[in-house]
C-alpha cells in the first residue's frame, strides 16, 4: 500500500491499513506500507517513521512509478483528486480515495472512467454509511419497518470554519477546494440520503458565505490552521448549504450543512419518517439509533437502541452493545472493504460510482443557487 498526502486523512487511511487485520482477520493478507507522498519536507519522512513504511517521497509520481505499491490511498486536497486518480489508476494501482473526488462532478467521472479501464478497485471516504447503525436504520427501512418513507432530514453542522481567524487553507480556494462546505460535508449528506433512501430526481438549493475573508497562512497547513494578522484574501466557496430534494421513491429530504456553525461540533446524522414509523442518527452517538415502529400511528413512543453485534460490522469491533465505537473504526472498516475488493475483484462498499452520483447532485445544486430554479438530476 502506499498514502498520497499525509495531513488528517492520510493519517487516518494510515492507521486502518495497520488495524485491518486486528478486527478482520480473515482477510487473510498483512497490508504492507510500501511508500508514503507528500509534498511538505519532511511530512512524508516523519510518517515513514512513525507507521513504518519503506519509503518516502516529496513526488506522488513515485508512487505510480513503483512496482511494490499494489495500491495507493488519495488522501490529497480535492484539486489534485483527478490528476492522481487516473494517473495512479493508469498506473495500475487500485485506489482508496477520498471524497468528493475531484472539484465537481466532470472529476469524479474522469477517475471513475480511469479505474473502470485500467479494470482497477475504487474505493471512496463515504465513511459515515459504514457506521452499524446506520447500517441498521438501512435494514429497518429495507424490511419496510417504517412503512413508506415520506420525508426526511439530514444535517451536517460543523464549526471547523467559523473562527475568523481560522487560515486561508485550499478549503477556501475554487481552484484548489472546488466547492466549499457542499464538497466538504453535503457529499457526505449526498451519500447518505442515496444510500438509504436511493436515487435522487430533482433538487432546489441555496448557500451563503458568512466569513467572506480570511488570513492567508504563512506556511504549510494541515486540517484547520488559524492565521492571524496574515494578509487577507476572499473566500471563494460557500460556508453552507440548504436544499430540498425530491426522490424517485416520492419521499421529500431536507439537507442542511454548514461549516461556520458556532456550538456545533460533527453535529451530523437524519431523522427519517414512514407512513408507520420514524428513525434517526446522530453521527455522535455512533451507536445509538432512536426507532420508532408499531401500528399506533398517532402517540407512538421513540425508544433508544443501542445497536450491537447484529448490526453491520458492528461485531468486528466489540462483543456486546452499547460500547463506543470511533470514527476511526469506520475507516478499518472501509480499508476493509477496499482491500477484500482488491482480493475478490468486485466492489464492497462505496464507489467511484456512488461519487460521481454526489458530485452530480452538488454540481445541481451549484446551478440550482444560480438560477433559482429546481435542477433535474435525470
Ligand atoms: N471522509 C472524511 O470524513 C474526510 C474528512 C476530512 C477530509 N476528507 C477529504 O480528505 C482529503 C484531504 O483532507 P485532509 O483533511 O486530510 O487535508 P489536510 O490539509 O489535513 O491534508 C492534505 C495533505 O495533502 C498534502 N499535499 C498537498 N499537495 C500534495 C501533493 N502535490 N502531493 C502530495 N501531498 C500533497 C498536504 O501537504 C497535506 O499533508 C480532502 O479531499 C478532504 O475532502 C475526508
Amino acid at each position: 500500500m502506499a498514502v498520497a498526502g499525509f495531513g488528517w486523512m492520510g493519517r487516518v487511511h494510515t492507521q486502518s491499513y495497520l488495524r485491518v487485520l486486528h478486527h478482520y482477520p480473515q482477510l487473510g493478507v498483512r497490508p504492507e506500507l510500501v511508500a508514503v507522498a507528500d509534498e511538505v519536507p519532511g511530512r512524508a519522512a516523519e510518517a515513514a517513521d512513525q507507521y513504518g513504511f519503506t519509503t518516502a517521497t516529496l513526488d506522488w509520481r513515485d508512487l505510480a512509478a513503483d512496482p511494490r505499491i499494489r495500491a495507493v490511498s488519495i488522501a490529497a486536497p480535492n484539486f489534485l483528486h483527478r490528476e492522481l486518480g487516473v494517473a495512479l489508476a493508469r498506473a495500475g494501482k487500485h485506489i482508496w480515495i477520498e471524497k468528493p473526488v475531484g472539484l465537481d462532478a466532470d472529476d469524479a467521472r474522469a477517475v471513475a472512467a480511469a479505474a473502470r479501464e485500467a479494470g482497477v478497485q475504487g474505493a471512496v471516504g463515504f465513511n459515515y454509511r459504514n457506521a452499524p447503525a446506520v447500517e441498521a436504520a438501512r435494514e429497518l427501512i429495507t424490511a419496510g419497518e417504517l412503512g413508506t418513507v415520506t420525508h426526511a432530514r439530514f444535517r451536517l453542522f460543523s464549526d471547523y470554519a467559523a473562527h475568523p481567524e481560522g487560515a486561508l487553507t485550499w478549503r477556501f480556494e475554487r481552484a484548489r477546494g472546488g466547492s466549499g462546505v457542499l464538497g466538504d460535508l453535503a457529499a457526505h449528506g449526498i451519500d447518505l440520503v442515496r444510500h438509504l433512501l436511493g436515487d435522487i430526481l430533482s433538487l432546489v438549493a441555496d448557500t451563503a458565505t458568512f466569513v467572506p475573508q480570511r488570513s492567508r497562512p504563512s506556511g504549510a497547513t494541515a486540517g484547520h490552521t488559524r492565521a492571524a494578522g496574515g494578509e487577507l484574501g476572499p473566500v471563494e466557496n460557500e460556508d453552507y448549504v440548504s436544499s430540498q430534494l425530491r426522490l424517485a421513491s416520492g419521499a421529500r429530504v431536507v439537507l442542511e450543512a454548514s461549516r461556520v456553525a458556532v456550538g456545533d461540533q460533527n453535529n451530523y446524522g437524519f431523522e427519517i419518517h414512514g407512513t408507520r414509523g420514524a428513525v434517526s442518527w446522530d453521527f455522535r452517538r455512533m451507536g445509538e439509533l432512536a426507532v420508532s415502529v408499531g401500528d399506533d400511528y398517532q402517540d407512538q413512543p421513540r425508544r433508544t437502541v443501542h445497536v450491537g453485534p447484529a448490526a453491520g460490522d458492528y461485531a468486528a469491533f466489540q462483543p456486546g452493545s452499547g460500547i463506543a465505537m470511533g470514527y476511526d473504526d469506520l475507516k478499518v472498516i472501509e480499508a476493509y472493504r477496499f482491500l477484500r475488493s482488491i482480493i475478490e475483484t468486485k466492489p464492497y462498499g462505496a464507489t467511484l460510482d456512488d461519487a460521481v452520483h454526489s458530485a452530480v447532485a452538488l454540481d445541481a445544486m451549484s446551478r440550482s443557487v444560480e438560477s433559482g430554479a429546481w435542477v433535474s438530476l435525470t
